[in-house]
């Protein structure tokens, strides 16, 4: 076989922290700052996750913070999608109990973590104090001396949203990301639902190799055809490569989050994984498998 010729491609990153903190805020912020969708006017979200194309010219993939359930079923499964975390902490709140709980996952990962510090308009904001909190649970920030990046933010007011994205920018350059994207492609599904009109689809991020129409593949314990491809923008797409989020129709039954999709070289063989895999969940749930939360933070491997 010929070696594997990796490409760099866009870092996935997460946005965590505690209820309130302004995750969506800042994720909806952030998106503001894709120069494609301001360029074409409007800024649909499509799908649970998208992609920020900088000033520069760089793609960015964001996951929007799954919701309680999904969460939980990815976490169940181990799904490796991300590549940094943005914990978001307010200024004005400090600390909680789940910034607390996501910095313990961050590390136990060993993801690396950008620090947002949110909501600095405010009055009652207090920096430095959260920074100061944050060495209680050994995150040492770049100006006490240690190497986590910590940037102030207002997702309100649209404040430190660049240095955000140039700091996103760096942390993926030291990783060094790389996929191959001329291989059978591999993705995650990261949310699945049954569309009246289109059937099953399922968002999937793709983690090598590149997705297009017409490819045969294993999703869980479900197979099919990819019959369309739409794009966080909400194009119709042919082909999808690494780090691209996009929605797939053609499945034959609903995935559950998490799940992995690999693409196969024909519709016999489709089944026959699909059918093995089948048979490994129902294994799996009579054996109480234990939740693995460390590895829904690992990076995308090759
Ligand atoms: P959950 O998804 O419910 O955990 O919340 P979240 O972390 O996504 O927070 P969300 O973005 O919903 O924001 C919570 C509240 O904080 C909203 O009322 C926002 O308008 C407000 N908020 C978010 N960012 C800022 C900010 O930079 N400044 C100020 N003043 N308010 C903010
Ligand atoms: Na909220
Ligand atoms: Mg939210």
């Amino acid at each position: 076989d010929a070696p594997e010729t990796l490409q760099a491609r866009a870092p996935v990153v997460t946005i965590m922290g505690h209820v309130d903190h302004g995750k969506t805020s800042l994720l909806d912020a952030l998106r503001g700052t894709d120069v494609v969708s301001g360029e074409s006017g409007g800024i649909t979200q499509h799908i649970g996750a998208y992609q920020v194309k900088t000033k520069g010219g760089e793609i960015i993939t964001f996951l929007d913070t799954p919701g309680h359930e999904a969460f939980s079923e990815m976490r169940a499964r181990g799904a490796n999608i991300t590549d940094i975390v943005i914990l978001v902490v307010a200024a004005d709140d400090g600390l909680m109990p789940q910034t607390i709980e996501a910095i313990n996952h961050t590390k136990a990962a060993g993801v690396p973590m950008i620090v947002a510090i949110n909501k600095v308009d405010k009055d009652s904001a207090n920096p430095q104090r959260v920074r100061e909190r944050l060495l209680e649970h050994e995150v040492v920030v770049e100006g006490m001396g240690g190497d986590v990046q910590d940037v102030e933010v207002s997702a309100l007011k649209k404040i430190g949203l660049d240095d955000l994205i140039e700091k996103i920018l760096l942390q993926a350059e030291l990783l060094e990301l790389t996929a191959n994207p001329d291989r059978a492609a591999e993705g995650t599904v990261i949310e699945a639902k049954l569309d009246k009109g289109r059937g099953p689809v399922a968002t999937v991020l793709v983690g090598r190799g590149t997705l297009r129409v017409g490819d045969t593949f294993v999703v869980g314990a479900e197979s099919g055809k990819v019959r369309a491809m739409v794009n966080d923008k909400g194009q119709n797409i042919k082909e999808a490569g690494p780090s691209s989020p996009v929605e797939v129709l053609g499945l034959s039954g609903v995935p559950g989050a998490g799940d992995q999709m690999s693409v196969v070289e024909n519709e016999a063989r489709a089944r026959e994984v699909a059918a093995y895999r089948a048979e490994q969940a129902t294994k799996k749930r009579t054996t109480a498998a234990p939740t693995n939360f460390e590895s829904m933070f690992s990076a995308l491997s090759d």
